[in-house]
């Protein structure tokens, strides 16, 4: 398969690129590093992209900033932050990128444990991964085709436990290798409209 992975640069993306390469051609795509320069909160840059790579037969989605800062002090500015870059950023990807996906191809965004076990100063990432999990529900029976799209939603990250760890007191975390088989699972299966956590 032909597969793009936006975001291949990060902590999670280096290891879905990673165990993905070995069975299949991965193009990379980040803001600054990778095969392909863009930046997922802007149409013509996206648009770009996809016109760049041509046919895909899987768009990987591991992008996307969040704001995490105290909700007592907390802007709308600053929740516009994961709203237009983490939830718009990656369904500007599948919107635009279902287009250049082939017959039965696939597209896999990232969501996060957030979604559904809520951390101090986490209000905006709790609220940006549960709607990024409920546009893949509602897509999922839209998409024509044969084409499916799933979530990936981790735990913390072993690989990011001393970056995170302090603001996820108490919680298990996850070797990257691990969480990139998920990835692989969405890629290279059959499913559609799931969300597959890894945290257990
Ligand atoms: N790390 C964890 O423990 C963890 C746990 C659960 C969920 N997640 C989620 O997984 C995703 C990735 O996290 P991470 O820790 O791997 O992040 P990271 O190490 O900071 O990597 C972020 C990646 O996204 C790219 N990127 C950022 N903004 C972009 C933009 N506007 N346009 C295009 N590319 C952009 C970066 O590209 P450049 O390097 O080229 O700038 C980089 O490749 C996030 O959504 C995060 O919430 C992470």
């Amino acid at each position: 398969m032909k597969i793009l992975v936006i975001g291949a640069s990060g902590t999670v993306g280096r290891a879905v690129a990673s165990a993905l390469a070995q069975r299949h051609e991965v193009l990379s795509a980040g803001r600054e590093h990778g095969d392909y320069r863009v930046d997922i909160t802007r149409d013509d840059s996206v648009e770009a992209l996809f016109k760049a790579t041509g046919p895909l037969d899987a768009i990987v989605s591991t992008a996307g900033a969040l704001f995490f800062g105290p909700l007592g002090t907390m802007r709308p500015v600053d929740f516009e932050v994961g709203l237009q870059n983490k939830l718009l950023g990656q369904v500007r990807l599948a919107l635009l990128g279902q287009h250049v996906l082939r017959d039965g191809g696939s597209i896999t965004l990232t969501t996060g444990i957030v979604a559904e076990e809520p951390i101090r100063h986490g209000t905006n990432a709790s609220a940006v991964n549960a709607a990024v999990e409920g546009f893949v529900k509602g897509a999922a029976i839209e998409l024509l085709r044969g084409q499916r799209i799933n979530a990936i939603s981790p735990t913390l990250l072993t690989e990011s436990q001393n970056a995170y760890g302090a603001v996820f007191p108490g919680f298990e975390t996850v070797p990257a290798v691990r969480v990139a088989q998920a990835y692989v699972r969405s890629v290279e299966g059959a499913q559609t409209g799931r969300v597959y956590r890894v945290w257990q």
